[in-house]
Order: C-alpha cells, then structure tokens, then sequence
C-alpha cells in the first residue's frame, strides 16, 4: 500500500462529524475579512482537530465543518454567534468514517477571479441545498465541486 494512500485512508480515533451550513453575510464580505477569518481559523481549528472549508461569494456562504462532534458543535455555536454572518440554514450534520477534508484545517475562499462557470454550479448548488430537505447529506459530488473552487487559485496561473 502507497504511503499516500495510507494518508488518505487513514483511521480516525473516533467518528468523523460533519456540519455544512449556509449563511449570509451582513455586509459584503472584503477580501481583508476573509484573510483575518482564515488565519484564525487555521490555527484555532488545528488545535480542535477540525478540519473545513469555508466558500463565500457574494451573499452565498458555505462552510463544512468536520471533526469530533462536541468540538464542532461548540465551534459552530461561535461561528452562528458571530455578527458578521446570519446563518440561514444546517445542511447537514451526520456521522462517518472518514473526513473528506482530511489536512485542510480551514481554507477560505472568496470568489473573485474564479471561472463563471464554478461561480454558476456553486450558486446553482448553494440554492438548491437551500431548497432542500433539512438534515440531508452533503453529497461527494458537491463535496468535490467545492474542493475544486478552493483549490483553484493556489494553481499556477494558465500559459
Ligand atoms: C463565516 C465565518 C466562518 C468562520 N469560521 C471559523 C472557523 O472555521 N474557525 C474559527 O475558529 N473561527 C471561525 N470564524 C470566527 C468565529 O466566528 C469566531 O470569531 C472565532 O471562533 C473567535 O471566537 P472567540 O474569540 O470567542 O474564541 C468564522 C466566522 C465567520 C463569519
């Protein structure tokens, strides 16, 4: 077995807990209040063993939270506590093996400079879980959506 297989497999001590939540901001968020939430968030985060990602476009805001359950539970109740935002809606919130957001303590993303069409399927998906079924699981295709538009800046720009 490759070692990086055996980094993304790996064990977790305890059941994995995972929250997404879908908030709005109070007012626009700059890009000076998206790096002041990351770099708290990075290290706060790190020593809770919670790992996440935050996606924030306009007046659309999506976090996923995981870790073990009362470390996420009571991080949530600060982050629905804080001014900035008003939280609209819990996802979802459920049990699993795994994290599926396993060495990102917290990546914020804000999205500007981001291709339309990233910004079209993150609105589409952003409404449509709005409209859903409180309660329901995070899907990994959506999981994976959001994993490609945080990741998208840290590529190296296009030749
Ligand atoms: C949208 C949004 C997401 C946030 N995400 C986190 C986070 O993942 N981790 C974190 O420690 N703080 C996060 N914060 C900041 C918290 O709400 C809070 O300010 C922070 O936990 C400091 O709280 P304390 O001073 O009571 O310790 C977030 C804030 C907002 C508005």
């Amino acid at each position: 077995m490759s070692l990086l297989w055996e980094t993304i497999q790996k064990e977790e001590d305890y059941p994995i807990f995972r929250l997404t939540y879908l908030s709005k901001p109070v007012k626009p968020f700059t890009d000076a209040d998206l790096d002041d939430i990351e770099s708290k968030s990075v290290e706060a985060n790190n020593t809770r063993d919670v790992t996440g990602l935050l996606i924030v476009n306009g007046d659309r805001i999506l976090q996923i939270l995981e870790g073990r359950e009362d470390a996420v539970r009571e991080l949530y109740a600060k982050i629905e506590a804080d001014s900035r935002h008003t939280v609209i809606k819990q996802v979802c919130a459920v049990e699993d093996e795994v994290r599926l957001l396993l060495t990102w303590s917290m990546v914020v993303r804000g999205l500007t400079g981001i291709p339309p069409h990233f910004l079209e399927q993150f609105a589409q998906v952003y409404d449509e879980l709005l409209h859903a079924e409180p309660q329901s699981e995070i899907s990994i295709d959506h999981v994976d959506l959001f994993k490609g538009i945080a990741l998208f800046e840290t590529l190296p720009p296009q030749a």
